[in-house]
């Protein structure tokens, strides 16, 4: 659509509205490698491939919208932490970000281990050949069910969350003849720097066991006089998408902290500590997330320095990132639709995907970058929100960006870092049909989870 087919329209950055952005960039066409999976590149043609594959040949053969995955990116961020912690520790992936069995087989190749946190996510784990003493298993209120599957596949370790579970876990283990290896979570009592619905470490939430009132104590008492289980350790997970170490350190500090009460209370040095996910990633160019080897070297640090001091032997330390080794790995293409310029404030681009593939705009107020990546432009930016096709006007998937003004329908747009929470908190609302997965690499793509179908749909309706 050409620039004068919309004269009423917000066209320069000199009419812009009060909003989340910053001014507009001054390539529209370059893809910030902050935000964009490793292989993603623009080529001579304007188009953009990622893995050797173009998007027009991506959106041919697999439709819009879909989950593009850059699996050598996906398998270097998993080596990374893995060797970011040597082997001195263990790095558990959260399978609540993005789980597939193709995904599982690439972790269980790259040497990192799993957490799941439902019956769902332990199937697909160990139906992909996940080692189940490789897998860690939570939740706030997992079934009888469920934990005696786990304990039945012998996963390595299940994070109990309250004391019931601990009597619970210690029953089915026993009724089985076992004792299973556990770790009790914890909450330490930190405010992390996030969004409230993902923040984890304080007291007034579902999750963990207060350290305050000497509760956390109270639970490890109880766990070791249980003959169903083996405590190896205490959990603390903070929140996510958290870019200060400084709510890590204070957890680590108040963990050893327990450690060592446990220590003098009943002579026994837990030889586990996990510190949990949460590390934040880049989903504009203005976020600045930490490497691997600079979170590991933190952590590693203060949890030595923390048990030097409390003359204590140093706990293997255990982490489970989810976001930060699948979130940047992709991106979602989508197909534009109408375009509404709306005079004086912004134009609104629509798109054949919407809430129901990425609802972290409209549940945490998320921001996101988009780029015009199946040609290059040099037409004016103009302010855009991209908006999905439900009948909802909260159906934003990216609130503020920039992009050129002689977009048209037809055109290609890709989200970058959709790689974690967009496919597993994905919906139907609107009966609208979830994206397939398509794993780029070596100039092949391949479906890892295919489009859902009508029949899909009606499939599950039996009434
Ligand atoms: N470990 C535990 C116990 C967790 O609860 C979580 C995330 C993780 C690890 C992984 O956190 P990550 O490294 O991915 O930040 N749906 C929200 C995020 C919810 C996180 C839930 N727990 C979002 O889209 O931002």
């Amino acid at each position: 659509m050409s620039r004068s087919a919309h004269p009423a329209g917000p066209r320069h950055a000199d009419v812009l509205p009060e909003g989340h952005y910053s001014a507009p960039p001054a390539d529209l066409n370059a893809l910030d490698p902050k935000v964009w999976a490793r292989t993603v590149a623009r080529g001579a043609d304007g188009v953009v491939t990622v893995g050797g594959v173009d998007v027009k040949t991506l959106a041919e053969q697999h439709g819009t919208p879909a989950y593009v995955l850059d699996e050598s990116d996906f398998r270097a961020r998993a080596r990374a932490w893995r060797d970011a912690f040597g082997t001195d520790a263990d790095v558990f992936y959260a399978g609540k970000a993005f789980l597939s069995r193709a995904v599982v087989r690439w972790l269980h190749e790259e040497g990192l281990n799993l957490d799941v946190c439902s019956g769902g996510e332990l199937t697909t784990a160990l139906s992909a050949g996940m080692p189940a003493e490789r897998i860690a298993f939570h939740g706030n209120n997992k079934s009888v069910a469920e934990i005696r599957r786990a304990v039945e596949a012998g996963v390595g370790r299940i994070v109990l969350d309250s004391f019931q579970e601990i009597v619970r876990v210690a029953h089915i283990a026993q009724e089985l003849g076992t004792r299973q290896r556990v770790q009790i979570r914890i909450t330490v009592g930190v405010e992390a720097h996030t969004h409230e619905f993902i923040a984890t470490a304080h007291e007034d939430q579902k999750f963990g066991i207060p350290l305050a009132g000497g509760q956390a104590a109270e639970a490890v008492r109880r766990a070791l006089q249980l003959d169903g289980l083996d405590v190896i350790g205490i959990h603390s997970h903070i929140g996510s998408q958290i870019f200060d170490m400084s709510g890590f350190e204070v957890a680590a500090h108040r963990v050893v902290g327990l450690l060592k009460d446990i220590r003098d209370e009943h002579g026994v040095e837990l030889p586990e500590i996990d510190l949990g996910g949460g590390l934040g990633i880049a989903y504009t160019s203005d976020d600045d997330p930490r490497e691997p080897h600079e979170i590991a070297k933190a952590l590693t640090e203060i949890v030595t320095r923390e048990c030097e001091a409390a003359k204590l032997r140093t706990p293997r330390i255990s982490v489970e990132p989810g976001r930060a080794i699948v979130g940047p790995t992709a991106f979602t293409l989508y197909e534009v639709g109408t375009i509404k310029p709306l005079d004086g404030l912004r134009t609104y681009v629509s798109v054949d995907g919407g809430m129901s593939d990425n609802i972290r705009t409209a549940l945490y107020d998320a921001e996101y970058s988009v780029a015009l990546v199946s040609r290059a432009s040099d037409a004016e930016p103009m302010l855009a929100r991209v908006v999905g096709k439900h009948c909802e006007s909260g159906d934003i998937v990216v609130k503020d960006a920039f992009l050129p003004t002689d977009l048209a329908p037809g055109d290609l747009i890709a989200v970058p870092a959709t790689g974690a929470y967009c496919r597993s908190m994905a919906s139907n609302y609107n009966h609208v049909l979830r994206p397939p997965v398509v794993a780029v690499r070596d100039g092949v793509s391949r479906e890892i989870v295919r489009r859902e179908t009508e029949e899909d749909l009606l499939r599950l309706d039996v009434g």
